[in-house]
């Protein structure tokens, strides 16, 4: 059994979000997703459309998802790892290099983002619309 964690605030879910979370469920058996909490929202200065509550509602609805956990704090990371024995920890490439640090206690992969949408550019995209 390989089990694989990454984090994120998966806010108005889209086809970017989808491509990461299936290559990072290819990458093993078990796929565990950290959603950041709205506190946690705050302290990265981003602000979501959706609550906690309903992006993991959303989330939940996927079939590359197996379990979600809140992401509180930047430092859970490595209790995380542990606690769930992941094998594999993934995010998109925006992140590169800023989690070499685990690579102590898991493999650690960078996946290329998926080019030309997010959740920020998504809700420019409608706000400009309504
Ligand atoms: N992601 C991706 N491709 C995209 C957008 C996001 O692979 N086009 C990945 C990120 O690299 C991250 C995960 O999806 O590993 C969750 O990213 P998140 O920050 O929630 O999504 P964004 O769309 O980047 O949100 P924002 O516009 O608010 O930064």
């Amino acid at each position: 059994m390989k089990n694989i964690l990454t984090y994120g605030t998966f806010d108005v879910l889209h086809y970017g979000h989808i491509n990461l979370l299936q290559r990072a469920k290819f990458l093993g058996d078990y796929l565990i997703v950290g959603l950041s909490t709205d506190n946690f929202n705050k302290l990265k200065n981003k602000k979501s459309l959706y609550s906690f509550e309903q992006r993991k509602l959303i989330l939940e609805a996927c079939r590359y998802v197996d379990l979600i956990i809140p992401e509180e704090t930047w430092e859970q990371k490595t209790e995380d790892i542990k606690k769930y024995n992941i094998d594999v920890f993934v995010m998109g490439n925006d992140w590169a290099g800023k989690f070499d640090y685990l690579k102590n206690y898991c493999e650690v992969i960078y996946l290329p983002r998926t080019p030309d949408v997010s959740s920020s550019k998504t809700k420019l995209y409608i706000k400009g619309n309504l």
